[in-house]
């Protein structure tokens, strides 16, 4: 049984999202999309601009649910997919700027890189589109 499953059943009222495709980045058959537990406590959520393609890829990283991360949407961060304040560069002229995220459980999960997801910082499988997987080579 995969580790995904098994996070599955323990927070059963995660959203669940199947892929039909087979696995390129690592991804299962079956997913489920965490939540930001700081999502409505923040304005920049609300940016509806995407930042540009870092990778076609997630990233998998370890998460402490009592720690506050800073996902990198402008996509021009060092630590991808972790902000590294590269957007604050004036020169660089990025108004986008990153999400706060904490999550429910510690644990590993899947970070967007393509900076596309409809599910900010967590990847929802938006990487698949071709347009995306052509963007980066
Ligand atoms: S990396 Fe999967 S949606 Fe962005």
């Amino acid at each position: 049984m995969s580790i995904i499953l098994k996070r599955s059943l323990r927070t059963p009222g995660l959203l669940k999202v199947c892929y039909s495709s087979s696995s390129q980045s690592g991804d299962a058959t079956a997913k489920t999309i965490p939540k930001n537990l700081v999502e409505d406590k923040q304005t920049a959520v609300l940016q509806k601009e995407n930042g540009v393609i870092f990778d076609k890829r997630p990233f998998k990283i370890h998460l402490d649910k009592d720690k506050t991360y800073s996902w990198c949407l402008c996509g021009k961060s060092k630590s991808q997919p972790i902000c590294d304040g590269t957007h604050k560069n004036e020169f660089l002229k990025i108004k986008l700027r990153p999400i706060r995220f904490k999550v429910e459980k510690s644990g590993d999960y899947w970070l967007c890189n393509c900076k596309q997801t409809s599910h900010r910082p967590f990847c929802d499988g938006t990487h698949k589109q071709p347009e995306i997987q052509a963007a980066v080579k």
